[in-house]
């Protein structure tokens, strides 16, 4: 198959991970008999700097334009304190907007080898994790509206808004009801409906569309806070994890680092259509960049998910899996999972290893 694939490396480590993953599309592209081209674009803190805004619209049409978007990340200290729509970030926002990727897909899983990476005791994770998080993505207190203003006897005052609709609700559940089909058949769906409004509706209508067309899905709910304490108390107990924007945003690190290192996290972020954008759930980490240290993992596996998800492509995802698993059981290991008696590589060399072994 022939794909065309937009590259957007971002900032920080972005440029080394997503050049690690590239390898490995290289790699695989070469032993299954595909095209794949890659096209770099800007977005992001190196965005700002070469044209003066973190989401160029030339960016957006290729992307649209694109079979598929592999991310690095975004941000940096250089940009913190430009205004919030100035920012980097809103240049991420900005293009899972354009895309319409309302479902971001997060599996957090404990690879075999890396069960003394997780900070948790080993009874707890003995019998393995894998925390997928269906993290909605368009909608909520990213994109409600925000203000700020001078309040006359509280001074400084800003305000953010957590939206949620029938519509948003509903086609974020058929994707988490999809997964579980095919998993579980459970979802623990998080809210804070002991006190929201928006989590009211997000309660209701999870329940009342899963019944009605996933009679064979099993939902409960969760209050956020009970949740994060979850996760580090039982996070076995844990399938499909159904959140809001925001509570994904910080249940998927939580998750991440229960598993080991959030260096291994790879997320897919997809709307109605197959063109999607692929990305690591950690962030630019400008302290290590430029150091050939970062863990590309994350990025590979974003990679994979890419082939899989968006190419259709299950054979070549598997291959990269097994691949990642192979060279972690061989005891090679970037800093952020280097435990005593492994081999500590750099972010190149790890993933050279990784293609190597496709
Ligand atoms: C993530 C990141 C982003 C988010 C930031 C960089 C805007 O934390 O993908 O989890 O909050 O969605
Ligand atoms: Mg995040």
């Amino acid at each position: 198959m022939n794909k065309h694939i937009a590259v957007l490396a971002g900032d920080g480590i972005g440029p080394e991970i997503t050049e690690g993953a590239i390898l490995v599309l290289k790699r695989v592209a070469e032993k299954y008999g595909h095209t794949f081209t890659f096209e770099h674009l800007l977005m992001g803190g190196c965005a700002i700097d070469a044209c003066g805004e973190p989401l160029p619209q030339t960016t957006v049409e290729r992307c649209l334009a694109s079979d598929s978007v592999l991310l690095g990340a975004v941000g940096g200290p250089k940009w913190d304190s430009l205004p919030g729509d100035k920012r980097p970030e809103k240049g991420l926002l900005g293009i899972r907007k354009a895309m319409g990727l309302y479902s971001n897909i997060r599996p957090a899983k404990l690879w075999a080898a890396l069960a003394d990476a997780s900070p948790l005791k080993a009874h707890l994770v003995q019998n393995g994790i894998e925390i997928i998080v269906v993290r909605e993505l368009t909608g909520g207190i990213y994109f409600g509206e925000r203000g700020k203003y001078e309040d006359e006897n509280m001074g400084e005052t800003a305000w953010d808004t957590e939206k949620y609709s029938v519509k948003e609700i509903e086609r974020i559940t058929r994707i988490a009801c999809e997964l579980a089909q095919k998993r579980s058949k459970k979802i623990i769906s998080v809210d804070k409906a002991n006190v929201l409004e928006s989590s009211r509706l997000w309660r209701k209508i999870v329940h009342t569309y899963a019944e009605k067309n996933y009679p064979d899905v099993e939902v409960c709910d969760m209050l956020v806070d009970n949740t994060a304490m979850q996760i580090v108390k039982n996070p076995a107990q844990f399938d499909v994890l159904l959140t809001s924007n925001m509570f994904g945003d910080i249940l998927s690190d939580e998750a991440a680092q229960v598993t080991g290192s959030i260096g291994m996290l790879a997320s897919s972020s997809l709307g109605d259509g197959t063109c999607g954008l692929y990305e690591p759930i950690h962030g630019s980490a400008p302290d290590i960049a430029g150091k050939d240290v970062a863990n590309p993992i994350a990025t590979i596996l974003a990679a994979a998910m890419m082939l899989r998800d968006s190419f259709d492509m299950p054979k070549e995802y598997a291959a990269i899996e097994c691949a990642v698993s192979k060279v972690l059981e061989s005891g090679v290991r970037t800093a952020d999972i280097m435990s005593e008696g492994m081999q500590l590589v750099g972010c190149r060399e790890m993933a050279r290893r990784i293609a190597e072994a496709i």
